[in-house]
């Protein structure tokens, strides 16, 4: 990069958000975080400074405030924003489902009216995989039917239908959504990384919590699904993987107006009882686990087709499911409470 851009980051001190903000920094972005710290805590504003060696502003505010949105903006000037901030809890959303059309699709709205009253046409969003719905075909590509079967999936897919009407509106936006599958891992530092409030959902930091000891097993929700081994598949991406994505989507979108929706996944799917596999290489000990029912509303296998994200965001996923292990063990044994020091 040549000159140096101020990029807004919404939802930057969350799990994706904080990795992605090193890796803007590391290649000489200005990093200016908004976050409200709902599912995150300040101090890892202190760990990206630590990583990185780099300052970078912070300001605690929710997106669904608009004049406070624009008194950030103005304060400092932003040439695209990154667009984290959201919930994302699958399961939340389908008991408080108003919580979530709140939370992530007024609050993007706010956003994107801030965004263009101050003149800001440059965005990058946080979609997921989860937009697909049931595979009616694998890999998924992008062009895929679009059925969410959960509120939080729906609030991904009209958030991208109102970035699709924005672009049709004034095509002098420029506007990259990126579809990520499963994000695991850490920065290799072990300085960040996911901190699940409460019981975690996800694989991985389920596993984590088990062999650091604060879970007693490991439940595998089904062993008859059709795949490898019948236990269900998914496509891993390490976290710095998916940053580096987001570096990319700025890059491409940077000389002329355009709308791109790309996969971001390795391409590779993995099953449970391998992603369990390969951490117990990485902790070199056996982590309990218990085979069960299948976990209701579960596809058997999901996995990416990469080929836009390839061919014109010019990216790739290097890492692989030892090394998204090993980094997430890192980061799980230097930080047991997560950043929660109790
Ligand atoms: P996260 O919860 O760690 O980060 C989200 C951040 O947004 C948090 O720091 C939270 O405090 C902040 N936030 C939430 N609501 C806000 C609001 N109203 N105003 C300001 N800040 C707010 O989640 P993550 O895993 O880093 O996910 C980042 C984005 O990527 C989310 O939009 C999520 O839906 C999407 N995504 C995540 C996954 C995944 O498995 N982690 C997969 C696909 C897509
Ligand atoms: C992976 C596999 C489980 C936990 C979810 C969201 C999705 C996206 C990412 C944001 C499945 C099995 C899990 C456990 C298990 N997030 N499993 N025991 O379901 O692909 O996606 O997170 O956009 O929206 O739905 O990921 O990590 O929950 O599950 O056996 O304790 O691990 O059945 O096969 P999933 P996951």
């Amino acid at each position: 990069m040549t000159d140096s851009k101020q990029i807004l980051v919404t939802g930057g001190a969350g799990y994706i958000g904080s990795h992605t903000c090193v890796a803007l920094l590391e290649v000489g972005y200005q990093v200016v975080i908004y976050d409200n710290l709902s599912n995150s805590h300040e101090e890892v504003i202190h760990r990206i400074k630590k990583i990185t060696g780099k300052n970078l502003t912070f300001v605690k505010g929710d997106i669904r405030d608009k004049d406070a949105l624009k008194e950030c903006l103005a304060n400092y000037p932003c040439d695209a924003v990154i667009h984290f901030a959201g919930l994302k809890a699958v399961g939340e959303s389908v008991e408080q489902p108003l919580k979530y059309f709140d939370n992530n699709l007024v609050g993007s709205l706010r956003l994107l009216e801030a965004m263009q009253e101050s003149n800001i046409k440059t965005i990058v969003f946080s979609s997921s995989a989860t937009v697909y719905g049931n595979p009616v075909y694998l890999p998924f590509d992008e062009k895929h039917p679009l059925a969410p079967t959960n509120p939080y999936g729906q609030t991904k897919l009209y958030i991208e239908e109102i970035l699709k009407d924005i672009f049709k509106s004034a095509s002098d936006w420029q506007i990259c959504i990126l579809r990520y599958f499963n994000p695991v891992g850490a920065h290799e530092s072990g300085l960040i990384g996911e901190d699940p409030q409460g019981v975690p959902n996800n694989l991985m930091p389920f596993i984590a919590q088990v062999a650091v000891g604060k879970r007693d097993t490991l439940n595998i929700w089904g062993r008859d699904y059709d795949t490898i081994d019948g236990t269900g598949v998914r496509d891993y991406i390490h976290v710095t993987d998916l940053a580096e994505g987001h570096i990319r989507a700025l890059e491409y979108l940077k000389d002329s107006s355009k709308l791109l929706v790309a996969n971001l996944g390795t391409g590779k799917g993995s099953s449970v009882l391998q992603v369990l596999n390969a951490f117990e290489q990485a902790v070199k000990t056996t982590i309990p686990h218990a085979f069960k029912n299948r976990r209701p509303g579960d596809v058997a296998e999901a996995y990416a087709n990469t080929f836009i994200a390839n061919s014109l965001l010019k990216w790739k996923a290097k890492k692989d499911l030892n090394s998204m292990c090993r980094d997430h063990w890192h980061w799980q044994q230097k930080n047991p409470n997560g950043y929660n020091p109790k």
